[in-house]
């Protein structure tokens, strides 16, 4: 055994890949798409255009943007053993593993390995938006609306989602957390979507790795605690004794800290700005939960930022999950229909040069020992 061996807990400092997908400037505090300030994508880009930039690490041509967009659209069609697996599992309440068991279904028996596989990514990306839409529609009681070929991809999402209707002012709201949420190095659930895909298992299985392991509250399943943190919490002058009474028991803040950011996430500062350009559109509740979200963040910063933990984009999105009537039980599985784009996006990239992904163990173990019969142990 070599006696250098280190165990980088967590993977924490490690690169493991080299990509030409996102960059996230700790120093600055920003975070580009192939280069594109994602605060610029979202001002003037669209998810269906910020999907291609991923997947090709440029901006396309007018005529590809059109024909990367109507075969997105056109994927999002479900077909009838979608709707009756849909159905028949309508009651189970976790939505990421109806998404990631459905993701499985979608891909059966393909194979793996193909850098040059975009068929298989527009599809994906498209079914997770049908599929995570249409389980809340059967969730509500209502049943699969089909897409509409005049609709944007946010358009129709919540198009489906209504059973066929939406509100104009959440289309903005939808498709800038779509772009927001869709790329960010290889955080656990791309790295899973990895270490799948590396062994050559196809996208669809690799995407569903990246899917199950976003579920968990200290990843992508902070947005979904960060709302129950807030709820819990129940006023803004609570805040205070809340915080010093969870960090006195070394419990974690949903919606705080950060593996890669040791400042502010960038992307919360444009979730709150969305969240004030649509402030009037507000429910008593979303009113609320802001109150409770600011006190939070004043009092947690106050305390946590002097050891470089700062607030995460989780702790704001509830509050425009909300707005736009995506339920809290699917909050993570709206972050797994945006970041799937940066899923498929690292997958095909690392096919390009695929290396099975394979770390070592530093054994800290007993020494090779003789079997000992079990009427000469000990106590027996
Ligand atoms: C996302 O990586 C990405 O890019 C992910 C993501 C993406 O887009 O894919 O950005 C999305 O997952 C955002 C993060 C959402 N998670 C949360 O909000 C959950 C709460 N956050 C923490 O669990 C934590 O901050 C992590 C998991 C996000 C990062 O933790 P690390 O880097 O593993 O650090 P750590 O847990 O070892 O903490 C170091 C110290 C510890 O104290 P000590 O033991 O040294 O005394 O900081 C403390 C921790 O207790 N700490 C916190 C805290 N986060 C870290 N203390 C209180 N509240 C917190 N939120």
């Amino acid at each position: 055994m070599s006696v250098h061996a280190h165990v980088f807990k967590g993977l924490e400092g490690v690169y493991v890949i080299d990509s030409a997908i996102c960059l996230i400037d700790t120093e600055k505090g920003a975070l580009y798409y192939a280069g594109y300030d994602v605060r610029e994508l979202v001002e003037k880009s669209s998810f269906e255009e910020v999907a291609f930039l991923l997947l090709h690490q440029r901006l396309p041509t007018k005529s590809e943007l059109e024909e990367f967009t109507s075969r997105l659209r056109a994927s999002l069609n479900l077909e009838s053993k979608h709707i009756e697996t849909l159905r028949k599992h309508a009651d189970n309440k976790d939505t990421l593993t109806m998404l990631a068991m459905l993701m499985v279904l979608e891909g059966g028996g393909k194979k793996g390995g193909d850098p040059g596989d975009l068929e298989a990514a527009i599809n994906a990306i498209a079914k997770m938006g049908s599929f995570f839409s249409t389980i809340i529609r059967i969730r509500s009681g209502g049943d699969y609306v089909p897409p509409r070929k005049d609709l944007s991809f946010a358009e129709n999402i919540l198009y489906m989602m209504n059973g066929g209707e939406y509100r104009r002012e959440y289309v903005e709201i939808l498709d800038d957390l779509l772009i927001l949420h869709a790329e960010h190095g290889v955080p656990a659930s791309t790295f899973a979507s990895l270490v799948t895909a590396s062994t050559l298992s196809d996208l669809y299985s690799s995407i569903a790795a990246g899917i199950l392991t976003l579920k968990g509250p200290l990843h992508g399943g902070a947005s979904e605690a960060s709302y129950a943190q807030a709820l819990r919490i129940g006023s803004a002058e609570r805040v205070p004794q809340w915080v010093e009474s969870m960090l006195a028991e070394k419990k974690k803040i949903m919606g705080f800290g950060h593996r890669v950011y040791k400042i502010y996430d960038p992307r919360a500062t444009v979730v709150k700005e969305l969240i004030a350009k649509h402030a009037a559109t507000m429910d008593s509740e979303a009113k609320k939960l802001y109150e409770i979200t600011q006190a939070l963040e004043d009092y947690g910063q106050k305390v946590l930022a002097p050891r470089g933990i700062y607030p995460n984009i989780d702790l704001w999105t509830p509050i425009l999950y909300r707005m736009i009537g995506v339920p809290p039980d699917s909050f993570t599985a709206f972050f797994a229909v945006s970041r799937i784009a940066g899923w498929a996006a690292h997958i095909l990239e690392y096919w390009r040069d695929n290396k099975l992904i394979r770390p070592l163990h530093l054994y800290v173990g007993e020494q090779p020992r003789k079997y000992l019969p079990l009427e000469l142990r000990e106590g027996s």
